[in-house]
Formats: structure tokens, sequence, C-alpha cells
């Protein structure tokens, strides 16, 4: 094909098949029209530019000059939806916390006219509100059974109730332990907000071990005895708690007798998870919880990282208290001066009502280096061991009443926070 154009083209030249100049002529088609082409083109794609730029100004120019308020309205409107999105955000979002809750927590959530009024009665205030013991309308007609409500009050800002809900829920993924309190439910449609812990019927370990200081039979007409054997059992109950915790790689960071529930059948649930919550969402370093210093472990003291081994430091403490029933620790050391005290190398005398096998437990508990505490696992095996050569008939006995002001002084704790009862309507 190339060949024949190229014949007709020297045809229509009249040229030579050897004539050097009519090889240029040949050539001059080429050289003319192709850049006349490229140019043209280009020409022409400029003017198409050209005249979609100029078509884009005059719409402007016409849309501002014909409706210049429209604009500016449209700017205020811009500005002043940002600023509802803003309103949202900060006003009123405790209901928009509290619509997602109810759906996240919707299983969890129980009817609030199942709550009988008129049985609320308040047994403290804690750290985020007051806490009360109520009855609760159970499944079948007439039965109640009491549960302990953790409330927040009305006026609650939305950090708060985020920060309460996420207590609630942090309970729920902890899931069940018979050796943890368990979560019975919420009523988080509106405010105060409810997270219901059931009750465990003896109430706290700390206020049970004073009361076996008196000569006196409980409330419920159980007596209220101890026996060194018992303090095992409570032991492995809680030292059960921190190995299931360990397993889901958390902490508890305030194990003490005031934070045990007791059941008539002796058995011991760990609770107040609050600070291995703020652990969990918060980290660590943002913990705002107090927790008495005479409870905590030295690299807690020292605000060095800490992992269960601190809980295991505060389990001897624990033992400590139970058989003593009840005594603040290090009964001659000021609150203030622990640090200094434990840092020249001083732990607590074996208490006279304490055997060696025990005292040997709560001493491997109390090593400064956290790495040679002995783990949960290793707590249990221990107290199991002891257990079998421990004293079930011998009752504890201390002849001291406790003054618990004079108990909050030495121990170091808020009065408050000891459990005292009140009797609201
Ligand atoms: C102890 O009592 C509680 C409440 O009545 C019950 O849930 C639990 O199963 C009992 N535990 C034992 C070991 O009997
Ligand atoms: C703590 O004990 C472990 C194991 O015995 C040891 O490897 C580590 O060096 C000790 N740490 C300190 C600070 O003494």
């Amino acid at each position: 094909m190339a060949g024949d154009v190229k014949r007709f083209t020297r045809m229509l030249l009249e040229c030579n098949s050897n004539d050097k100049l009519c090889v240029l002529r040949e050539y001059q088609t080429e050289v003319i029209v192709v850049p006349v082409l490229l140019v043209g083109f280009f020409v022409i794609v400029l003017t198409v530019i050209l005249w979609l730029h100029c078509r884009g100004l005059r719409a402007k120019q016409e849309q501002s000059s014909s409706s210049g308020h429209q604009v500016n309205d449209k700017n205020h409107e811009e500005s002043s939806s940002t600023e509802n999105h803003y309103i949202q955000l900060t006003e009123t979002s405790v209901e928009d916390l509290l619509n997602s809750a109810s759906l996240t927590l919707k299983e969890l959530e129980i009817p609030r006219e199942k709550l009988l009024p008129g049985t609320l009665q308040l047994i403290k205030h804690g750290c985020y509100g007051s806490i009360y013991r109520a009855q609760l309308e159970t499944g079948s007609p007439g039965k109640t059974r009491t549960v302990v409500l953790k409330a927040l009050e009305e006026l609650a800002s939305p950090q708060k109730v985020k920060d309460f809900l996420g207590r609630i829920k942090f309970h729920q993924n902890l899931g069940h332990h018979e050796n943890l309190v368990e979560l019975v439910g919420c009523c988080v449609n509106q405010l105060p907000l409810y997270m219901i812990m059931e009750d465990v019927s003896l109430g706290d370990l700390l206020t049970f071990l004073w009361t076996c200081r008196k000569d006196v039979v409980t409330m419920d007409g159980i007596p209220c005895d101890l026996t060194e054997r018992q303090v095992y059992e409570v032991g492995q109950q809680v030292a059960a708690a921190l190995a299931y915790l360990e397993q889901k790689k958390l902490f508890h960071g305030d194990v003490a007798a005031r934070n045990v529930l007791l059941h008539h059948n002796f058995t011991a649930k760990l609770c107040s998870l609050g600070l291995a919550y703020e652990a969990h969402t918060y980290g660590a370093n943002s913990v705002t919880q107090i927790v008495p210093v005479k409870w905590q472990a030295p690299e807690r003291l020292l605000k060095k990282p800490f992992s269960i081994k601190a809980d295991i430091w505060s389990f001897g403490i624990l033992l400590y208290e139970m058989i003593t029933l009840g005594a603040p620790p290090y009964p001659e050391v000021p609150p203030s001066d622990i640090l200094s005290y434990l840092q020249r190398q001083n732990i607590m005398r074996q208490p006279s009502s304490c055997q060696k096998a025990m005292y040997n437990i709560m001493k491997s508990c109390w090593q400064w280096n956290a790495t040679k505490r002995p783990s949960p696992a290793d707590l249990i095996w221990s107290l199991q061991t002891a257990i079998k050569t421990s004293n079930g008939c011998a009752v504890l006995q201390v002849p001291e009443l406790v003054v618990p002001e004079l108990y909050a002084d030495v121990a170091g704790v808020d009065v408050y926070s000891l459990v005292r009862e009140y009797t609201i309507l």
C-alpha cells in the first residue's frame, strides 16, 4: 500500500526515479502537512479549554452577582450546622450515650419498676455515686431478691456517663467467676443510672472479721466464728479470682478484706473492680482510684509498672487481716512512712494467732522483687498444701474491739470508704 502511494505521488510530481531533488519534494507534503495538522489540533484544543474556562467563570460571576445574599446565607447555614453538630456532641450527648447504651447493654437492661420503690437503702458513698441495697422483683410473682445498686446520680457529665457505662460493659465482658461479684443487670435508659450487682449475704469480709471479735451471733443467726482453716478457704477463693483475672490479662489493684464479700456458706467474692476497669481502659498509669498505701506493693508505691504480682503482695496483707480478725496492717508505722519502712527491708512480724505455714505464705507474697512472688496458681497450690495441716477447731479470738475511726487512721483508709449503713426512704 505504502509503495503504491509513493509511486502515485512521484507520478503526480513527474519525477524520474533517481531525481534527488524530487525525493525532497516528495517529502515536502509530510514536512509541511504534519506540523500544520499538529498546530491546528493544538489550537483547537486550546480554544476548547479557554471556552470551557470562560463559561465556568461567567457562570460563577452570574451566581455571585444575582444571588449574593444567597451565598452568604449558605455560608451561614454551613457554619450554623457545624455549630449544631458541636452542640450535639457536648450538650445532648448524655442522651446519645444512653441511646447507644440501650442497644449495646440491651440484654442486661432491667425495667426500673422491678426495683421495688421504698426498698432503697443507702450503704455507702462510692467514688462515683452512692451504693444502695434494694429489692428486685424476680421472675416469679411476689418473690424478690436483694441486690446492690451502684448509682450514677442525675446531672452527671457526658464523660462520667460514658465512664459508668464503660464499667458496666467491662463487668459484662469479664464474664462469670464464682469468686467475683456478679453483675445482675443495669438500668441505663435514663438517669440515674444503676449498675445492679448481686448482694452477698454476710457483707464485706472486714466488717465480718470485726464482728467475729465480739462474742455475738450475726443478725441472721449465724455464729460469727472463724477458724484458721476457714481463713485458708477464703484465701483459696480469692486466689482463684486472681488466677481468673490473670488469665484475662487483668489485675485487681485493691485486694483487701474490705473488698471481699462473704456468703453464708462462706463463698467469698472479690469485688470493687473499679481499678481493674480504669487500668484496662485508660492504662495503668492513668488510674485515679486511690488505694490505701499499706496494701500496696513497693513497685506501686514507687510508681513503677506493676502486674498481678502487686495483687499477690496485697493478698499477703489480706491473709494478715483475716488471721488477726481485721487488725490494721503495720499498726506501728504511720501510712506516710510505709515506703521507707519497706525500703529498710522490713515486713510485718508473725502475728501471735498465725502459724508458721501461713506466715511463710505471707512472706512469699512480701518479696520485694515481684518476680520472686508466687503466681496465683502457685499460691493456690501453697494454700491447698497448708490447709491439710490447718486447725479447723480453734476459733480465732481477739479481745479488743475495733473503733472504725481509729482503724481508719492507723490503716490509712478513708473512714467513709468503710461500710456504713443508713436507711433512707
Ligand atoms: C453459696 O450460696 C450462694 C447463694 O445462696 C450460692 O449461689 C452458691 O452456689 C453457694 N455455694 C456453695 C459452694 O454452696
Ligand atoms: C528479680 O528476680 C529475678 C528472678 O530471680 C531476677 O532474674 C532479677 O534480676 C531480680 N530483679 C532484681 C531487680 O533484683
